[in-house]
């Protein structure tokens, strides 16, 4: 099929996930093989290309990755091109320099890192701070399209995000293992999981491993109701309980738990704590011994599973498809079972959270598990 794209580049932003590696194999593979479109890599996300980092991508490079964890190229989340930091000296009143960071835009020097190579294209695989960075490049005139990452599974525009399915498989496991030394000490077992300002993850894992409690950002909970059910299940003979908190999970009136700030970052937010507080919380409440657990990074790391391999391959193959049909400036998506996409500009800013109505928090309260409302 005839098309004008011949040199593409790709790049990771954002957080990490599974399927990263299985998305630039797939982006890179369809370019050479199937099209003979030259392919450069972009290290370390958005800050590769304001610092002009990027290298030539061979098929071979990307060979025997598919599995692999991580990103072969780098990522980045603290960067973004119309917002970055650079340190300027100025004169102060008393005559001493003074320095101070000013924020610049230095988008159209990235536009310009990719004409000086002749890149016609950029596929951005990231979430959404790095999807709404791709759709300002898209304003200045750059082909991009975009591949949804992200173990939070919370980019709008589409029912699901590689490297979800692996973390919900991590932290299922860790849930599973968590359940037999709460049994065996007869303790409250706060479990931590990622998900920012969305609970996908929390629920998803907590249905599966059979959490007693499952606490998201969507429904605020009660820390009374939290107590009493937990202490019903101790008055059901049930010695042990698993809650499963969302880092973003917040009380009624309450406010999330924010471990730091990260100056200058597209999402500058970062949240985690909630475990430890609510552990304690529950132990004073209920004096029934309580102990919690973040689990952090794991979800973030490891092999894809073979969903997320397959799924980021469909990701990456249809971004290359849309690119060769002469379609810019669109997230692939998967909606409804099928692939397809929508305009960047559209994603931008958004964040797709858990509907309350949703059929599964519909299931999880069938089989009795407390959401804290
Ligand atoms: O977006 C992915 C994610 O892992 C979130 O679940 C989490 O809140 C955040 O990234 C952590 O970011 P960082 O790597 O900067 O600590």
């Amino acid at each position: 099929m005839a098309h004008k794209i011949k040199t593409i580049a790709v790049m990771t932003g954002g957080g990490d996930c599974p399927g990263l590696n299985a998305v630039i194999r797939a982006v890179t593979k369809a370019a050479i093989s199937k099209y003979g479109i030259k392919v450069w890599g972009i290290e370390d996300g958005y800050l590769g290309l304001i610092e002009k980092r990027l290298h030539p991508l061979s098929y071979e490079n990307v060979s025997h990755i598919l599995s692999l964890g991580g990103t072969i190229l780098g990522s980045n989340n603290t960067s973004n091109p119309f917002k970055y930091p650079v340190e300027s000296r100025t004169g102060g009143s008393t005559g001493s320099p003074q320095r101070k960071v000013i924020l610049k835009d230095v988008s159209d020097s990235c536009v310009r890192t990719l004409a000086a190579k002749k890149i016609d294209a950029l596929v951005c695989i990231g979430g959404d701070g790095t999807q709404t960075c791709a759709a300002g490049l898209a304003k200045k005139g750059l082909t991009v399209i975009g591949v949804p990452k992200t173990i939070d599974n919370d980019l709008w525009g589409t029912d699901v995000t590689f490297g979800f399915d692996t973390a919900v498989t991590t932290a299922t496991e860790a849930i599973d293992k968590l359940r037999t030394t709460a049994s065996s000490h007869h303790r409250v077992m706060v479990v931590e999981v990622m998900g920012r300002y969305a609970g996908w993850i929390a629920l998803h894992s907590g249905i599966a491993g059979g959490g007693d409690v499952i606490l998201i950002p969507e429904i605020p909970y009660r820390l009374e109701k939290v107590c009493d059910f937990v202490m019903k299940r101790n008055s059901w003979g049930k010695s042990y309980s698993i809650v499963v908190v969302a880092e973003g999970a917040k009380e009624v009136g309450g406010k999330m738990v924010v471990r730091e700030t990260v100056a200058y970052s597209p999402e500058p937010i970062r949240l985690g704590g909630i475990a430890s507080k609510l552990a304690g919380q529950i132990e004073q409440a209920t004096k029934l011994e309580a102990r919690s657990v973040t689990l952090g990074y794991i979800q973030r790391g490891g092999t894809p599973t073979p969903y997320d391999r397959i799924l980021a391959t469909s990701f990456g193959f249809e971004a290359m498809e849309l690119l060769v049909n002469g379609i810019k400036n669109r997230l692939v998506v998967m909606k409804n079972g099928k692939l397809s996409s929508v305009p960047l500009s559209q994603v931008a800013g958004k964040t797709r959270t858990v509907p309350i109505n949703s059929p599964l928090i519909k299931a999880a309260r069938a089989v009795n598990t407390c959401f804290g409302d």
